[in-house]
């Protein structure tokens, strides 16, 4: 496809979502081309898989760095390196600063293991088990200052079921993850997913019942 988007992925571990994203970029008529993988922990298994499907990838360690916004101007430079449209966080576990994040407004996605807005942060699964709720899920939404606020792009939703311990639970939202990322990352690239306000337009094929 002609007009494919150039995007990064950035990883703090495993990257099984940045697996899938790679896999989905595979096909030719997909809007989107992976052209970078980064990690700020070098030791992220994902860097591995990321070279092993060819990817680009390398790691821009935090630790070296004095302050965020150092870190960030060091990630800066690599993403103009490599020339792209979208930042794409795929279990990306650092916090980002304003000025950055509003610089990639519009341009930059994440995934959130739950069904925003309920349980931003961390322990999603747990919290979502102690809450005692019947739905669970993932959210791919822009990133914004806010932790986890941005406008919603879309969402899959996965049944609790009884006696699911939380690695239950996360295996299940896992799942669904992969699903639900590639769908979203296309319609952003076509830009299918504008943000009006505070939202997105919900649009058909933004819910998915996953399982
Ligand atoms: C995923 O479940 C993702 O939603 C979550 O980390 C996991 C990364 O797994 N992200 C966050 O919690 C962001 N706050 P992966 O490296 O195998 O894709």
């Amino acid at each position: 496809m002609k007009g494919r988007k150039r995007a990064a992925i950035l990883i703090s571990g495993r990257g099984s979502n940045m697996a899938a994203l790679i896999e989905a970029a595979r096909n030719p008529a997909y809007p989107v081309e992976i052209v970078a993988v980064i990690s700020n922990r070098p030791g992220a298994p994902g860097l591995a898989r990321a070279r092993e499907a060819g990817i680009a990838a390398e790691a821009i360690d935090h630790k070296a760095f004095a302050s965020r916004s150092d870190f960030e101007a060091a990630l800066e430079a690599r993403l103009e390196a490599h020339v792209v449209d979208l930042v794409v966080l795929a279990g990306f576990m650092r916090l980002m600063t304003a000025p950055f994040v509003q610089s990639w407004a519009g341009r930059m996605i994440n995934i959130h293991p739950a069904l925003l807005p309920a349980f931003p942060g961390l322990a999603t699964h747990e919290r979502a088990l102690e809450a005692g709720v019947r739905l669970h899920g993932c959210t791919v939404h822009y990133v914004t200052p806010g932790m986890d606020e941005g406008p919603i792009i879309a969402q899959a939703a996965v049944p609790v079921l009884p006696g699911d311990t939380a690695l239950d639970l996360a295996a299940r939202v896992l799942h669904a993850e992969h699903k639900l990322y590639p769908i979203a990352l296309a319609r952003v690239a076509r830009g299918e997913a504008p943000v009006m306000g505070e939202r997105v337009e919900i649009a058909p094929g933004d819910l998915l019942f996953c399982e």
